[in-house]
Protein backbone atom coordinates (compact mmCIF):
# COMPACT_ATOMS: atom_id res chain seq x y z
CA UNK A 1 0.00 0.00 0.00
CA UNK A 2 1.11 3.28 -0.76
CA UNK A 3 1.73 5.72 2.49
CA UNK A 4 -0.83 8.80 2.92
CA UNK A 5 0.48 12.14 1.89
CA UNK A 6 -0.15 14.30 5.01
CA UNK A 7 1.09 17.98 6.32
CA UNK A 8 2.09 16.18 10.00
CA UNK A 9 1.67 19.17 12.71
CA UNK A 10 3.15 18.45 15.73
CA UNK A 11 2.39 21.14 18.48
CA UNK A 12 4.63 20.80 21.76
CA UNK A 13 7.73 19.86 19.25
CA UNK A 14 9.85 20.95 21.62
CA UNK A 15 8.45 19.07 24.60
CA UNK A 16 9.52 15.73 26.34
CA UNK A 17 7.35 13.62 24.63
CA UNK A 18 8.35 14.83 21.34
CA UNK A 19 11.87 14.88 22.00
CA UNK A 20 11.85 11.05 23.46
CA UNK A 21 9.60 8.99 21.51
CA UNK A 22 7.54 11.24 18.77
CA UNK A 23 10.80 12.46 16.84
CA UNK A 24 12.08 9.17 17.42
CA UNK A 25 9.23 7.32 15.84
CA UNK A 26 9.01 9.62 12.90
CA UNK A 27 12.87 8.91 12.05
CA UNK A 28 12.14 5.00 12.23
CA UNK A 29 8.76 5.34 9.86
CA UNK A 30 11.15 7.32 7.46
CA UNK A 31 13.59 4.64 7.83
CA UNK A 32 11.16 1.92 7.15
CA UNK A 33 10.08 3.72 4.34
CA UNK A 34 6.39 4.25 5.79
CA UNK A 35 6.43 7.96 4.67
CA UNK A 36 4.81 9.84 1.54
CA UNK A 37 7.32 11.45 -0.47
CA UNK A 38 5.91 14.34 -0.15
CA UNK A 39 5.07 14.54 3.84
CA UNK A 40 5.80 17.48 5.58
CA UNK A 41 6.48 17.48 9.40
CA UNK A 42 5.84 21.43 11.39
CA UNK A 43 7.31 21.53 14.37
CA UNK A 44 5.03 24.18 16.50
CA UNK A 45 6.32 25.33 20.17
CA UNK A 46 5.94 28.92 21.33
CA UNK A 47 9.99 30.04 21.10
CA UNK A 48 10.81 31.90 18.05
CA UNK A 49 13.39 30.00 16.89
CA UNK A 50 13.69 29.36 12.66
CA UNK A 51 13.85 25.97 11.12
CA UNK A 52 17.37 25.59 10.51
CA UNK A 53 17.83 25.78 14.76
CA UNK A 54 14.60 23.64 14.64
CA UNK A 55 16.46 21.32 12.56
CA UNK A 56 19.25 21.07 14.60
CA UNK A 57 17.88 20.29 17.79
CA UNK A 58 15.27 17.38 16.49
CA UNK A 59 19.02 16.14 15.08
CA UNK A 60 20.46 16.54 18.55
CA UNK A 61 17.38 14.88 19.91
CA UNK A 62 17.84 11.98 17.71
CA UNK A 63 21.16 11.86 18.67
CA UNK A 64 20.21 11.41 22.37
CA UNK A 65 17.14 8.87 21.91
CA UNK A 66 17.78 6.79 18.96
CA UNK A 67 21.03 6.57 19.37
CA UNK A 68 24.44 8.48 17.48
CA UNK A 69 25.70 5.23 16.32
CA UNK A 70 21.96 4.14 15.32
CA UNK A 71 21.46 7.15 13.10
CA UNK A 72 21.41 6.81 9.45
CA UNK A 73 22.99 9.59 7.45
CA UNK A 74 20.91 9.25 4.58
CA UNK A 75 17.85 8.66 6.49
CA UNK A 76 18.15 11.72 8.67
CA UNK A 77 18.93 13.42 5.33
CA UNK A 78 15.33 12.35 4.54
CA UNK A 79 13.41 13.37 7.22
CA UNK A 80 15.18 16.70 7.95
CA UNK A 81 14.13 18.10 4.14
CA UNK A 82 10.78 17.26 5.59
CA UNK A 83 10.90 19.72 8.53
CA UNK A 84 9.92 22.91 8.72
CA UNK A 85 9.22 25.39 12.25
CA UNK A 86 6.74 27.54 13.00
CA UNK A 87 6.46 29.78 16.71
CA UNK A 88 4.24 31.42 18.20
CA UNK A 89 1.62 31.86 20.94
CA UNK A 90 -0.34 29.01 20.39
CA UNK A 91 -2.63 30.15 23.10
CA UNK A 92 -3.12 33.15 20.29
CA UNK A 93 -6.16 32.03 17.42
CA UNK A 94 -5.07 34.47 15.45
CA UNK A 95 -1.31 33.85 15.06
CA UNK A 96 -2.37 30.50 13.67
CA UNK A 97 -2.53 33.01 10.39
CA UNK A 98 1.61 32.19 10.97
CA UNK A 99 1.06 28.65 10.48
CA UNK A 100 -1.27 29.01 7.11
CA UNK A 101 1.45 30.92 6.00
CA UNK A 102 4.45 28.36 6.46
CA UNK A 103 2.34 25.89 5.21
CA UNK A 104 0.96 27.18 1.88
CA UNK A 105 -1.01 24.54 1.59
CA UNK A 106 -1.97 23.97 -2.27
CA UNK A 107 -3.05 20.68 -2.76
CA UNK A 108 -5.92 18.76 -0.50
CA UNK A 109 -3.58 16.88 1.20
CA UNK A 110 -4.74 15.56 4.59
CA UNK A 111 -3.66 17.80 8.07
CA UNK A 112 -2.91 15.83 10.82
CA UNK A 113 -2.36 17.85 14.12
CA UNK A 114 -0.99 16.36 16.70
CA UNK A 115 -1.38 17.65 20.54
CA UNK A 116 1.47 17.14 22.21
CA UNK A 117 0.64 20.35 24.39
CA UNK A 118 -0.92 20.43 27.63
CA UNK A 119 -5.22 19.82 27.22
CA UNK A 120 -5.82 23.56 28.14
CA UNK A 121 -4.39 24.28 24.60
CA UNK A 122 -6.58 22.33 23.14
CA UNK A 123 -9.58 24.62 22.79
CA UNK A 124 -7.51 27.64 21.25
CA UNK A 125 -5.55 25.22 18.93
CA UNK A 126 -8.48 24.02 17.25
CA UNK A 127 -10.38 27.07 16.78
CA UNK A 128 -6.84 28.43 15.20
CA UNK A 129 -7.01 25.67 13.45
CA UNK A 130 -10.77 25.68 12.16
CA UNK A 131 -10.56 29.63 11.92
CA UNK A 132 -6.93 29.04 9.44
CA UNK A 133 -8.82 26.71 7.19
CA UNK A 134 -6.79 23.60 8.74
CA UNK A 135 -9.47 21.45 9.51
CA UNK A 136 -10.55 19.89 6.45
CA UNK A 137 -12.69 17.34 5.64
CA UNK A 138 -9.09 14.87 5.90
CA UNK A 139 -7.80 16.64 8.76
CA UNK A 140 -7.17 14.33 11.51
CA UNK A 141 -6.38 15.52 15.13
CA UNK A 142 -4.15 13.46 17.94
CA UNK A 143 -4.75 13.73 21.76
CA UNK A 144 -2.44 12.99 24.33
CA UNK A 145 -2.91 12.54 27.65
CA UNK A 146 -4.03 13.95 30.22
CA UNK A 147 -7.50 13.57 29.21
CA UNK A 148 -9.12 15.74 32.14
CA UNK A 149 -8.92 14.22 35.04
CA UNK A 150 -11.74 13.24 36.11
CA UNK A 151 -15.34 12.86 34.21
CA UNK A 152 -16.49 15.86 34.22
CA UNK A 153 -13.27 17.01 32.80
CA UNK A 154 -13.11 15.14 30.40
CA UNK A 155 -16.03 15.78 28.45
CA UNK A 156 -15.05 19.08 28.82
CA UNK A 157 -12.35 18.46 26.66
CA UNK A 158 -14.34 16.21 24.77
CA UNK A 159 -16.57 19.15 23.90
CA UNK A 160 -14.20 21.35 23.31
CA UNK A 161 -12.41 19.43 20.28
CA UNK A 162 -15.50 18.13 19.26
CA UNK A 163 -16.66 21.36 18.29
CA UNK A 164 -14.35 21.76 15.58
CA UNK A 165 -13.59 17.54 14.53
CA UNK A 166 -16.13 14.87 14.52
CA UNK A 167 -15.63 11.79 16.25
CA UNK A 168 -14.08 9.92 13.65
CA UNK A 169 -11.69 12.73 12.99
CA UNK A 170 -10.46 12.28 16.58
CA UNK A 171 -7.28 10.07 17.32
CA UNK A 172 -7.25 9.74 21.72
CA UNK A 173 -3.58 8.17 22.24
CA UNK A 174 -3.15 5.52 25.03
CA UNK A 175 0.49 4.57 23.95
CA UNK A 176 -0.41 1.27 25.61
CA UNK A 177 -2.53 0.08 22.26
CA UNK A 178 0.85 0.87 20.18
CA UNK A 179 2.82 -1.54 21.98
CA UNK A 180 3.46 -4.81 19.97
CA UNK A 181 2.67 -7.57 22.94
CA UNK A 182 -0.46 -5.62 23.64
CA UNK A 183 -1.64 -6.01 20.49
CA UNK A 184 -0.53 -9.19 20.35
CA UNK A 185 -3.34 -9.97 23.00
CA UNK A 186 -5.71 -9.71 19.97
CA UNK A 187 -3.90 -12.75 17.72
CA UNK A 188 -3.42 -14.49 20.96
CA UNK A 189 -7.36 -14.52 21.88
CA UNK A 190 -8.72 -14.54 18.71
CA UNK A 191 -6.09 -16.76 16.09
CA UNK A 192 -5.89 -19.34 18.49
CA UNK A 193 -9.30 -21.72 19.31
CA UNK A 194 -7.83 -23.50 22.33
CA UNK A 195 -7.99 -20.19 24.38
CA UNK A 196 -10.71 -18.66 22.53
CA UNK A 197 -13.21 -22.03 24.38
CA UNK A 198 -10.99 -21.51 27.55
CA UNK A 199 -11.47 -17.47 28.18
CA UNK A 200 -14.30 -17.68 30.17
CA UNK A 201 -15.56 -17.99 33.90
CA UNK A 202 -16.16 -22.18 33.19
CA UNK A 203 -12.27 -22.02 32.79
CA UNK A 204 -10.50 -19.21 34.39
CA UNK A 205 -10.18 -18.53 38.14
CA UNK A 206 -8.99 -15.05 38.09
CA UNK A 207 -6.52 -13.04 36.18
CA UNK A 208 -3.75 -10.55 37.38
CA UNK A 209 -2.55 -7.44 35.12
CA UNK A 210 0.80 -5.99 36.98
CA UNK A 211 2.56 -3.13 35.85
CA UNK A 212 5.52 -2.48 38.37
CA UNK A 213 7.72 0.48 37.24
CA UNK A 214 11.61 1.00 38.11
CA UNK A 215 11.00 5.11 37.33
CA UNK A 216 9.85 7.57 40.45
CA UNK A 217 8.24 10.93 39.36
CA UNK A 218 10.72 11.70 37.19
CA UNK A 219 10.99 15.62 37.62
CA UNK A 220 7.12 15.76 36.99
CA UNK A 221 5.99 16.70 40.68
CA UNK A 222 3.60 18.85 39.67
CA UNK A 223 1.86 16.92 37.58
CA UNK A 224 2.02 13.60 38.86
CA UNK A 225 1.01 14.84 42.04
CA UNK A 226 -2.10 15.91 41.14
CA UNK A 227 -2.68 13.09 39.40
CA UNK A 228 -1.19 10.11 41.30
CA UNK A 229 -0.86 6.45 39.75
CA UNK A 230 -4.47 5.35 39.60
CA UNK A 231 -5.31 8.56 36.73
CA UNK A 232 -1.93 8.15 35.83
CA UNK A 233 -1.40 4.16 35.00
CA UNK A 234 -5.07 2.51 36.22
CA UNK A 235 -7.74 4.96 34.26
CA UNK A 236 -6.18 4.29 30.83
CA UNK A 237 -3.28 1.70 30.17
CA UNK A 238 -4.55 -0.99 33.12
CA UNK A 239 -8.51 -0.39 31.99
CA UNK A 240 -6.98 -0.74 28.49
CA UNK A 241 -5.44 -3.70 28.64
CA UNK A 242 -8.24 -5.20 30.90
CA UNK A 243 -10.81 -4.29 28.07
CA UNK A 244 -8.70 -6.10 25.37
CA UNK A 245 -8.52 -8.86 27.54
CA UNK A 246 -12.44 -8.76 28.98
CA UNK A 247 -13.87 -8.30 25.64
CA UNK A 248 -15.86 -10.17 23.39
CA UNK A 249 -14.94 -10.86 19.88
CA UNK A 250 -15.05 -8.16 18.00
CA UNK A 251 -17.16 -9.02 14.68
CA UNK A 252 -14.08 -7.19 12.32
CA UNK A 253 -10.83 -5.51 13.26
CA UNK A 254 -11.51 -2.15 12.76
CA UNK A 255 -12.41 0.61 15.15
CA UNK A 256 -16.09 0.49 15.09
CA UNK A 257 -16.13 -3.39 16.62
CA UNK A 258 -13.28 -3.08 18.52
CA UNK A 259 -14.47 -0.32 20.47
CA UNK A 260 -17.84 -1.02 20.75
CA UNK A 261 -16.71 -4.29 22.59
CA UNK A 262 -14.30 -2.52 24.82
CA UNK A 263 -16.78 -0.39 25.65
CA UNK A 264 -19.58 -2.67 26.88
CA UNK A 265 -16.40 -3.90 29.57
CA UNK A 266 -15.86 -0.82 30.77
CA UNK A 267 -19.18 -0.09 31.34
CA UNK A 268 -19.64 -3.39 33.09
CA UNK A 269 -17.22 -2.61 35.80
CA UNK A 270 -18.48 -2.95 39.19
CA UNK A 271 -18.68 0.60 41.09
CA UNK A 272 -15.63 0.22 43.89
CA UNK A 273 -18.01 2.71 47.26
CA UNK A 274 -17.32 3.09 50.41
CA UNK A 275 -18.57 -0.55 51.62
CA UNK A 276 -15.65 -2.15 49.90
CA UNK A 277 -12.97 0.49 49.01
CA UNK A 278 -11.18 -0.66 52.52
CA UNK A 279 -10.98 -4.55 51.37
CA UNK A 280 -10.86 -3.94 47.41
CA UNK A 281 -7.94 -1.23 46.96
CA UNK A 282 -4.60 -0.39 48.73
CA UNK A 283 -2.92 2.53 47.94
CA UNK A 284 0.50 3.17 48.60
CA UNK A 285 3.21 5.69 48.62
CA UNK A 286 7.30 5.01 48.43
CA UNK A 287 9.50 5.84 50.77
CA UNK A 288 13.64 5.98 49.84
CA UNK A 289 15.16 2.68 49.39
CA UNK A 290 17.02 0.78 46.52
CA UNK A 291 16.13 0.56 43.16
CA UNK A 292 18.56 -1.83 41.60
CA UNK A 293 21.56 -0.83 43.57
CA UNK A 294 20.68 2.55 43.11
CA UNK A 295 19.58 4.91 46.29
CA UNK A 296 16.56 6.62 45.11
CA UNK A 297 14.63 9.16 47.70
CA UNK A 298 11.07 8.87 48.68
CA UNK A 299 8.46 10.19 47.27
CA UNK A 300 8.71 13.21 49.90
CA UNK A 301 11.70 13.95 49.13
CA UNK A 302 11.81 14.14 45.44
CA UNK A 303 12.59 17.43 44.10
CA UNK A 304 9.76 20.10 44.06
CA UNK A 305 8.03 17.68 47.14
CA UNK A 306 5.11 18.83 48.82
CA UNK A 307 6.26 17.08 51.82
CA UNK A 308 2.27 16.65 52.92
CA UNK A 309 1.60 14.90 49.76
CA UNK A 310 -1.28 11.68 50.06
CA UNK A 311 -0.69 11.27 46.58
CA UNK A 312 -0.65 7.23 46.08
CA UNK A 313 2.18 5.94 43.69
CA UNK A 314 0.90 2.46 43.86
CA UNK A 315 -1.97 0.79 43.83
CA UNK A 316 -3.50 -2.57 43.83
CA UNK A 317 -6.99 -3.10 43.48
CA UNK A 318 -9.72 -6.19 42.70
CA UNK A 319 -11.94 -5.33 39.52
CA UNK A 320 -15.19 -7.19 39.05
CA UNK A 321 -16.74 -7.30 35.41
CA UNK A 322 -20.34 -7.84 35.88
CA UNK A 323 -21.28 -9.78 32.85
CA UNK A 324 -21.95 -13.24 31.67
CA UNK A 325 -18.61 -14.20 30.75
CA UNK A 326 -16.88 -12.94 33.99
CA UNK A 327 -19.14 -14.23 36.25
CA UNK A 328 -17.41 -14.14 40.00
CA UNK A 329 -13.92 -13.80 38.11
CA UNK A 330 -11.32 -11.46 39.69
CA UNK A 331 -9.33 -9.30 37.91
CA UNK A 332 -6.57 -7.74 40.60
CA UNK A 333 -5.11 -4.90 38.95
CA UNK A 334 -2.15 -3.56 40.75
CA UNK A 335 0.62 -0.56 39.12
CA UNK A 336 3.21 1.35 41.20
CA UNK A 337 6.32 3.78 40.91
CA UNK A 338 10.29 2.63 42.08
CA UNK A 339 9.46 -1.09 42.38
CA UNK A 340 11.67 -3.93 42.28
CA UNK A 341 11.63 -4.36 38.50
CA UNK A 342 10.11 -3.19 35.33
CA UNK A 343 7.61 -5.50 34.75
CA UNK A 344 4.07 -5.38 32.63
CA UNK A 345 2.47 -8.56 32.88
CA UNK A 346 -0.83 -10.79 32.54
CA UNK A 347 -1.04 -13.64 34.51
CA UNK A 348 -4.58 -15.76 33.42
CA UNK A 349 -5.20 -18.56 35.99
CA UNK A 350 -6.77 -21.17 35.25
CA UNK A 351 -9.60 -23.24 37.61
CA UNK A 352 -8.37 -26.48 39.10
CA UNK A 353 -9.08 -30.28 37.63
CA UNK A 354 -12.39 -31.88 39.11
CA UNK A 355 -10.70 -34.64 40.63
CA UNK A 356 -7.04 -35.26 41.62
CA UNK A 357 -5.56 -38.36 40.36
CA UNK A 358 -2.11 -38.00 41.76
CA UNK A 359 -3.41 -36.97 45.18
CA UNK A 360 -0.57 -39.27 46.38
CA UNK A 361 2.45 -37.70 45.34
CA UNK A 362 0.57 -34.35 44.90
CA UNK A 363 -2.24 -33.10 47.06
CA UNK A 364 -3.06 -30.30 45.47
CA UNK A 365 -1.82 -29.30 41.88
CA UNK A 366 -0.77 -26.17 41.40
CA UNK A 367 -3.03 -24.77 38.46
CA UNK A 368 -2.19 -23.83 34.92
CA UNK A 369 -1.06 -20.21 34.43
CA UNK A 370 -0.93 -18.52 31.41
CA UNK A 371 1.30 -15.76 31.35
CA UNK A 372 1.65 -12.60 29.07
CA UNK A 373 4.75 -10.62 29.25
CA UNK A 374 4.08 -7.53 28.01
CA UNK A 375 7.15 -5.87 28.53
CA UNK A 376 10.44 -6.48 28.88
CA UNK A 377 11.30 -9.95 27.60
CA UNK A 378 8.32 -9.95 25.51
CA UNK A 379 6.88 -13.47 25.45
CA UNK A 380 4.20 -16.07 26.52
CA UNK A 381 3.98 -18.88 28.81
CA UNK A 382 2.20 -21.43 29.89
CA UNK A 383 2.65 -22.88 33.63
CA UNK A 384 1.41 -26.74 33.36
CA UNK A 385 2.48 -29.90 34.95
CA UNK A 386 4.26 -32.30 33.55
CA UNK A 387 5.76 -35.95 34.60
CA UNK A 388 9.07 -35.83 36.03
CA UNK A 389 11.02 -39.09 33.71
CA UNK A 390 11.73 -41.95 35.85
CA UNK A 391 10.84 -45.51 37.17
CA UNK A 392 9.99 -44.62 40.45
CA UNK A 393 6.95 -46.91 41.49
CA UNK A 394 4.83 -43.41 42.27
CA UNK A 395 4.78 -40.70 39.41
CA UNK A 396 6.48 -37.60 39.93
CA UNK A 397 5.08 -34.49 38.90
CA UNK A 398 6.48 -31.06 38.65
CA UNK A 399 5.44 -27.55 37.46
CA UNK A 400 7.23 -26.84 34.03
CA UNK A 401 6.85 -23.84 31.87
CA UNK A 402 6.57 -23.48 27.94
CA UNK A 403 8.08 -20.72 27.49
CA UNK A 404 8.35 -18.76 23.78
CA UNK A 405 10.27 -15.47 23.71
CA UNK A 406 9.26 -13.18 21.27
CA UNK A 407 13.25 -12.18 21.44
CA UNK A 408 13.85 -16.33 20.43
CA UNK A 409 10.90 -16.92 18.15
CA UNK A 410 10.86 -13.71 16.25
CA UNK A 411 15.12 -13.47 15.73
CA UNK A 412 16.44 -9.93 14.49
CA UNK A 413 12.75 -8.88 14.26
CA UNK A 414 12.93 -5.07 15.92
CA UNK A 415 10.28 -4.88 18.33
CA UNK A 416 8.72 -1.29 17.49
CA UNK A 417 8.30 1.14 19.58
CA UNK A 418 4.47 2.08 20.43
CA UNK A 419 4.77 5.43 18.99
CA UNK A 420 5.60 4.26 15.59
CA UNK A 421 2.40 2.06 15.49
CA UNK A 422 -0.03 4.62 16.41
CA UNK A 423 1.81 7.45 14.38
CA UNK A 424 1.84 5.65 11.32
CA UNK A 425 -1.84 4.83 12.00
CA UNK A 426 -2.32 8.25 12.67
CA UNK A 427 -1.06 9.60 9.30
CA UNK A 428 -3.39 6.30 7.50
CA UNK A 429 -6.29 7.22 8.90
CA UNK A 430 -6.66 3.78 10.51
CA UNK A 431 -8.61 4.50 14.48
CA UNK A 432 -8.73 1.20 15.77
CA UNK A 433 -5.60 1.71 18.08
CA UNK A 434 -7.41 4.81 19.37
CA UNK A 435 -9.45 5.51 22.28
CA UNK A 436 -13.21 6.60 21.76
CA UNK A 437 -14.87 8.98 23.28
CA UNK A 438 -17.07 6.62 25.97
CA UNK A 439 -14.46 4.50 26.68
CA UNK A 440 -12.68 7.43 28.08
CA UNK A 441 -15.49 8.63 29.72
CA UNK A 442 -16.69 5.23 31.40
CA UNK A 443 -12.92 4.55 32.32
CA UNK A 444 -13.30 8.20 34.29
CA UNK A 445 -16.64 7.14 36.03
CA UNK A 446 -15.45 3.89 37.35
CA UNK A 447 -11.68 6.16 38.56
CA UNK A 448 -14.30 8.82 40.19
CA UNK A 449 -15.83 6.15 42.13
CA UNK A 450 -13.22 5.04 43.42
CA UNK A 451 -11.51 8.29 44.45
CA UNK A 452 -14.92 9.53 46.05
CA UNK A 453 -14.88 5.99 47.72
CA UNK A 454 -10.90 7.16 49.03
CA UNK A 455 -12.22 10.50 49.72
CA UNK A 456 -14.28 8.92 52.44
CA UNK A 457 -12.39 7.19 53.97
CA UNK A 458 -9.64 9.53 54.31
CA UNK A 459 -7.12 7.08 54.69
CA UNK A 460 -3.56 7.74 54.47
CA UNK A 461 -1.62 5.71 51.54
CA UNK A 462 0.86 3.15 53.07
CA UNK A 463 4.64 3.58 52.56
CA UNK A 464 6.53 1.05 50.98
CA UNK A 465 9.97 0.87 50.48
CA UNK A 466 11.16 1.81 47.29
CA UNK A 467 12.72 -1.28 45.22
CA UNK A 468 9.90 -3.86 46.81
CA UNK A 469 7.35 -5.36 45.57
CA UNK A 470 4.94 -2.30 47.24
CA UNK A 471 2.95 -2.32 50.62
CA UNK A 472 2.25 -6.06 52.20
CA UNK A 473 -1.33 -4.72 52.26
CA UNK A 474 -1.36 -5.58 48.86
CA UNK A 475 -0.33 -9.46 49.14
CA UNK A 476 -3.43 -9.23 52.09
CA UNK A 477 -5.96 -7.91 49.22
CA UNK A 478 -5.41 -10.77 47.35
CA UNK A 479 -4.32 -13.47 50.02
CA UNK A 480 -7.67 -12.66 51.83
CA UNK A 481 -9.45 -14.32 48.53
CA UNK A 482 -6.79 -17.47 48.95
CA UNK A 483 -4.69 -16.26 46.29
CA UNK A 484 -1.49 -15.24 45.83
CA UNK A 485 0.48 -12.69 43.28
CA UNK A 486 2.87 -14.32 40.68
CA UNK A 487 5.67 -13.05 41.43
CA UNK A 488 8.99 -14.79 41.00
CA UNK A 489 10.63 -11.48 40.68
C1 LIG B 1 2.75 7.14 31.15
C2 LIG B 1 2.71 7.64 32.57
O1 LIG B 1 1.50 7.29 30.54
O2 LIG B 1 3.11 5.78 31.13
C3 LIG B 1 4.03 7.43 33.25
O3 LIG B 1 2.39 9.02 32.59
C4 LIG B 1 4.42 5.97 33.16
O4 LIG B 1 3.98 7.82 34.61
C5 LIG B 1 4.38 5.49 31.70
O5 LIG B 1 5.73 5.81 33.69
C6 LIG B 1 4.62 4.01 31.60
O6 LIG B 1 4.76 3.65 30.24
P1 LIG B 1 5.63 2.42 29.79
O7 LIG B 1 5.47 2.36 28.32
O8 LIG B 1 7.03 2.68 30.24
O9 LIG B 1 5.06 1.23 30.51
Amino acid sequence: ATATCCDFILFGTLGDLARRKLLPALYQLEKANLLHAKTRIIGVARDSIDTETFTAKVQASLEEFVGKAQLDNAVWERLAKRLAYCGFDLASVSEYSLLAKTLKRDDNRAVLSYLATPPQLFPSICKGLSEHQLVTENARVVLEKPLGHDLPSSRDINQEVGNYFAESQIYRIDHYLGKETVLNLLALRFANPIFADQWTHNAIDHVQITAAEQVGVEGRWSYYDDAGQLRDMVQNHLLQVLALIAMEPPTRLDAESVREEKIKVLRSLRPITQQNVREDTVRGQYSGGFVGDKKVPGYLEEEGANASSKTETFVALKAHIDNWRWSQVPFYLRTGKRMAQKRTEIVITFKPQPHNIFHETMAQLPPNRLVIRLQPDEGVEIQMMNKVPGLGKQMQLKPTTLDLSFDETFENQRISDAYERLLLEAIEGNQYLFVARDEVEFAWKWIDGIREAWQQTNEEPKPYPSGSLGPAAAITLIAHDGREWDDDF
